[in-house]
């Protein structure tokens, strides 16, 4: 079949990867891709949320297949624009209908959606600018830290945990009085702060069945030990050591059963990856958030431990026959290691030569993409986070310390990378990863 993927980063790389590798996958186009897509696949220069482009494409290319890797095109509804287009209708998208994707792109309906079908997460209220004082109020009472989202898409920025009651005052007036996060600010979400160690679940859905991906942990801040400011993500690994069988059995019981079960209560049209954000509160799982997506740097350690042929789950997922796939997993754990470029998450450079990509020696290791291009023969910096080495092991720390051997080899102007990616997990090494 003819695949177009959309999208352009790390997670898209790891994708095309996975694609490749299927006797199903005939031609597969990425729009926009990166200089890494490009030698798996065709590159399309198309924006990803430019419907009308896409739709061109499809049809110029016969493509069976949209496999849709960023929220912001699912939010702005890819999925309903193919669906009520008679020419496009026949194509398979994965991804949620823009009314399901709303579990991503409002943190309000997200938390309604929670409440309603007892997934547990943090108490809330939400407040708009007319109950702004009302808002002022709650804050003044409630405990701290105290949690302040803008309701609607913000580039991961939306998110305010504040330590102390008078910046919590002052950054929910900003947001509602004074417009900090535009659009997506106009409702503020406050939520109660749970302190526990975060993890990210992932599952394919048909909207009534669902499998059950490898889960990770991904590490946003961009210093060693989790300091400094949050950043799309800056390595990730898999499997998580204390996700056991029982807190395993806890998350699927109250939070994913649940979900898809209000999915279809609801009627929400759903085809494709649904992600959980969760945080793990004295072994007890909330949800923190759910996207409607894979994540990056997740996906980059994610497909590679998935035992499984991606276009035959992917075509499963878009005719209804999820049940009678099962999903297994390879036991050697992954790492992934993100090398960003120089300033990043503030201000950077871009347009900065790679150099070292074709001397890496053959290894089981694997240079996912992001933010690069091609430019005659050399490769570009073209983005914050820039390159994604992942590596396999019998223990998370081998797979990080492969990737960083890795990340050694190459060098561009103001690279850098994190070299503790799973330190929390280096005391047990004996354990083949999994606690
Ligand atoms: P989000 O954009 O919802 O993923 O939030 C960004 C980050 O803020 C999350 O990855 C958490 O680290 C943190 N966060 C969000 N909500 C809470 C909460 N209720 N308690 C503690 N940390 C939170
Ligand atoms: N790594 C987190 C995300 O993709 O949202």
């Amino acid at each position: 079949m003819n695949i177009l993927l959309i999208g352009g980063g790390g997670r898209e790389h790891a994708m095309a990867w996975k694609l490749r590798q299927s006797p199903l996958c005939n031609a597969l186009f990425v729009a926009p891709g990166n200089a890494g897509t490009e030698q798996l696949a065709t590159n399309l220069s198309i924006s990803t949320v430019d419907f009308t482009a896409i739709a061109k494409a499809v049809l110029e290319h016969q493509i069976d297949m949209v496999i849709v890797g960023p929220e912001e095109p699912l939010v702005n509804g890819i999925w309903d624009y193919f669906q009520q287009n008679a020419s496009l209708r026949h194509v398979q998208v994965i991804g949620p209908s823009a009314e399901a994707a709303r579990l991503e792109g409002s943190k309000a309906v997200a938390k309604a959606f929670m409440q309603r079908y007892g997934v547990p997460t943090a108490g809330y209220r939400e407040f708009t600018i007319d109950n702004f004082e009302e808002g002022m109020e709650y804050i003044r009472n409630h405990p701290l830290p105290i949690v302040l989202k803008a309701d609607g898409l913000a580039a991961g920025k939306g998110v305010i945990i504040c330590n102390n009651m008078v910046e919590a005052l002052a950054e929910f007036e900003l947001m509602l009085q004074h417009s900090k996060f535009g659009e997506a600010g106009k409702k503020v979400v406050v939520e109660a702060f749970l302190k526990g160690i975060e993890m990210s679940l992932f599952v394919v859905t048909d909207g009534k069945d669902y499998v059950l991906l490898p889960e990770a942990k991904d590490y946003k801040r961009v210093g060693t030990a989790d300091t400094g400011l949050n950043t799309g993500g800056m390595g990730a690994v898999s499997p998580v050591p204390f996700f056991d069988a029982s807190l395993k059995k806890k998350v699927i019981e109250r939070v994913v059963e649940p979900t898809i079960r209000g999915l279809q209560a609801e009627g929400l049209k759903y085809t494709g990856f649904l992600f959980f954000g969760l945080m793990i509160v004295d072994q007890e799982p909330f949800v923190i958030e759910y996207n409607c997506r894979m994540g990056d740097p997740e996906t980059q350690v994610v497909l590679p431990r998935l035992d499984i042929d991606l276009v035959h789950l992917m075509r499963a997922a878009a005719s209804g026959t999820l049940h009678t796939v099962t999903v297994a997993e390879h036991p050697q754990a992954a790492a992934t290691v993100v090398a960003v470029s120089g300033g990043y998450p503030g201000p950077y450079e871009t347009g900065k030569v790679i150099y070292g990509l074709d001397q890496v020696p053959e290894t089981a290791s694997v240079i996912f993409h992001a933010g690069t291009r091609r430019q005659g023969k050399e490769v570009l910096t073209n983005g914050g986070r820039v390159l994604s080495v992942s590596s396999f092991g019998e223990h998370i720390h081998f797979a990080v310390q492969e990737s960083i051997f890795i990340l050694e080899l190459l060098e561009f102007e103001g690279m850098y990378f994190r070299k503790d990616i799973g330190y929390e997990f280096n005391s047990n090494l004996q354990t083949n990863g999994k606690a």
